[in-house]
C-alpha cells in the first residue's frame, strides 16, 4: 500500500483565472443585451459534428451552421441589433445600406420585422438571386454603379437627400455586438471548445466573435483561442495587423466574395488586434476543395466565403490543442457559381483531369489509351480527337480526354502515369504528353469547339 508522504496542510493554489483583455468596443454586458435582441429573429443554428475533418486534424472538429440562419447567413444578428437601437424619428426616415450579398438580405429581413422601411442599393451586375431574395424580404432594391464603391457613394447620396440611417456592413459597435451574438451561442452549445475558427472580410463577424467569446470565457475563468481566416486575394488584415493600422491591400477577385474586403473597419481592426489571436489565409483551391468536402461529408451547402475556415483546417494552418469550432457563416451560393466552385474543387483535388496526348497516326491509340485508363480506374467523361492543330506533325493526331480519377495522382497505375506510358517512345515528339488538372466544363455548357476537331464524343454519364 503506498502511502502519501505526510506534509502538513498547504492551501492548494488554485489557477488564476485569465485576465479579462482590454478590448475596445462592446463589452460584455452589450453582447449579452445583443443576445436578447436578436433572440426573436435570430436562428440558434445547429452545431455539427465532422467525423471526417475531426479524423484529419486529431481532434473533435464541430460546424457552427450559419448556412442554416435565417436569411442565409449571419448577417441578420448585427443589422437587427444595428436596426432595433435606432430611435423613433430614425426609424421613421427608414434605413439605407449597400451591398452586393449577405448584408443586403439581413437588413432587409430586420427592416421587415421592425416595420421599417429599407432601401438597398445594389451593384448593377448584382446575381439575379440575391436581388430577389432582397426584394422578397420587402426592401426597395436600386441598381446603381458599377462597382460597390459606387454603389456605396449612391447610398451615401440618397442619405443625405432622404435623412434615411446607413447602415454598414461591419464598422459600427452596435452591428458588432449583434455579430457577436454568434459567439455567445456557441459558447453555450460547445463548453469544451479550445479554438474557433471564423472567416473575415471587414472585419465585423471576427471581431464581434473573438470579443464576445474572450470576455465571456474570461468572466467563466477559462480561455478561448480564436483563429482568423482570409481569402488569400483579399487579406488585408495580415498586413494591416503587422503595421498596425489599415492597410488597403490591390483588389484581386476571389470566388470568397462575401469577404472580398480590400481594407479592414477601423473599429474592427482595434478589436481584431486584441482578440483575434492569429489571422492565416487560404487560396481558391483551398476553399473550392474545402467547400467540395462540406457538400460531399457534411451534406452542407455553404458558400465559398463561408468555408474559409473549413479550408484552413484541411491545409494545416489550425493547431488543435482540443475541440475545434469552425462558423460557416453563410450558405448563399448562386447554383451557377456552385457549378463552377464544384468543378474547379473536383480538378483541385485531383478528381478531375483533361489529359492532352499526341499521338501516332495509326489504329488501335485510342484502344491502347482506354486500356490504360481502365486499368487506373479512371472514367473517361469526353473525348476530342483531331488531326489538325497548330504545332502538330502531319502523321500524329491528337487527343484530349476529361477524366474522373480516384484520387491524386501517385502510382504508376495513376491516370497521368498512364498517360505517360501511352506516349509511344517512337513518336517523333517526345514532349507529346500534357496531363492537366482543368476544371471540367458544365455539363450542358457549350464547350468552345476548334475548327479543327474532328470527333467529338461524351461518353458522360
Ligand atoms: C458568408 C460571409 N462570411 C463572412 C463574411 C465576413 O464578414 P465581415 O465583413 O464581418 O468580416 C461575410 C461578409 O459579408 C459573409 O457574407
Amino acid at each position: 500500500m503506498n502511502h502519501a508522504p505526510e506534509t502538513t496542510a498547504q492551501p492548494i493554489a488554485q489557477p488564476a483565472p485569465p485576465e479579462a483583455a482590454v478590448i475596445p468596443g462592446p463589452t460584455l454586458a452589450d453582447f449579452e443585451h445583443a443576445q436578447r435582441t436578436v433572440a426573436p429573429v435570430a436562428r440558434r443554428t445547429p452545431m455539427e459534428t465532422s467525423r471526417h475533418l475531426g479524423r484529419l486534424i486529431g481532434a473533435p472538429v464541430h460546424l457552427k451552421c450559419e448556412n442554416l440562419q435565417r436569411t442565409g447567413s449571419y448577417k441578420l444578428r448585427g443589422a437587427f441589433n444595428r436596426l432595433s437601437a435606432l430611435s423613433a424619428g430614425e426609424r421613421a426616415r427608414g434605413v439605407v445600406a449597400a451591398s452586393a450579398g449577405n448584408h443586403a438580405q439581413g437588413v432587409a429581413y430586420a427592416a421587415r420585422e421592425l416595420g421599417i422601411r429599407a432601401t438597398i442599393f445594389m451593384p448593377v451586375g448584382v446575381a439575379l438571386p440575391k436581388l430577389e431574395a432582397t426584394r422578397d424580404y420587402g426592401a426597395d432594391v436600386v441598381l446603381s454603379g458599377e462597382t460597390i464603391g459606387e454603389t456605396l457613394e449612391a447610398a451615401a447620396r440618397f442619405a443625405d437627400e432622404t435623412g434615411a440611417t446607413i447602415i454598414p456592413p461591419f464598422d459600427h459597435a452596435d452591428v458588432v455586438a449583434g455579430q457577436g451574438t454568434l459567439g455567445l451561442e456557441i459558447l453555450e452549445q460547445a463548453p469544451d471548445a479550445t479554438t474557433v475558427v471564423v472567416p473575415i472580410g471587414g472585419g465585423g463577424l471576427a471581431s464581434g466573435v473573438a470579443s464576445a467569446m474572450k470576455q465571456k470565457a474570461a468572466a467563466l475563468g477559462r480561455s478561448i483561442r480564436v483563429i482568423g481566416v482570409q481569402a488569400e486575394n483579399a487579406a488585408p488584415y495580415v498586413p494591416s495587423l503587422a503595421l498596425g493600422e489599415a492597410v488597403t491591400v490591390p483588389v484581386v477577385p476571389t470566388i470568397a466574395d462575401g469577404i472580398a474586403v480590400y481594407r479592414p473597419g477601423e473599429l474592427n481592426l482595434e478589436i481584431i488586434r486584441e482578440s483575434v489571436d492569429e489571422v492565416v489565409t487560404v487560396t481558391e483551391d483551398d476553399i473550392a476543395r474545402a467547400l467540395l468536402v462540406l457538400l460531399e461529408r457534411a451534406k452542407l451547402v455553404v458558400e465559398p466565403a463561408g468555408a474559409v475556415g473549413v479550408a484552413a483546417l484541411m491545409t494545416g494552418k489550425v493547431e488543435a490543442d482540443g475541440p475545434v469550432v469552425v462558423v460557416l457563416s453563410g450558405g448563399n451560393i448562386d447554383p451557377l457559381l456552385m457549378q463552377r466552385v464544384i468543378a474547379h474543387g473536383l480538378a483541385a483535388s485531383d478528381r478531375y483531369l483533361t489529359l492532352r496526348i499526341g499521338l501516332p497516326d495509326r489504329p488501335g491509340q485510342l484502344a491502347r489509351i482506354s486500356e490504360l485508363l481502365a486499368e487506373a480506374k479512371a472514367n473517361v467523361v469526353e473525348v476530342l480527337h483531331t488531326r489538325h492543330g497548330a504545332g502538330m506533325q502531319i502523321s500524329e493526331v491528337a487527343l484530349e480526354l476529361s477524366v474522373e480519377t480516384r484520387g491524386p495522382p501517385t502510382g504508376p497505375r495513376s491516370s497521368r502515369s498512364c498517360a505517360a506510358r501511352a506516349t509511344n517512345p517512337r513518336s517523333s515528339r517526345s514532349d507529346a504528353v500534357a496531363a492537366s488538372a482543368t476544371p471540367p466544363p458544365p455539363r450542358n455548357a457549350e464547350r468552345p469547339r476548334s475548327g479543327g476537331r474532328s470527333r467529338s464524343v461524351s461518353t458522360g454519364h
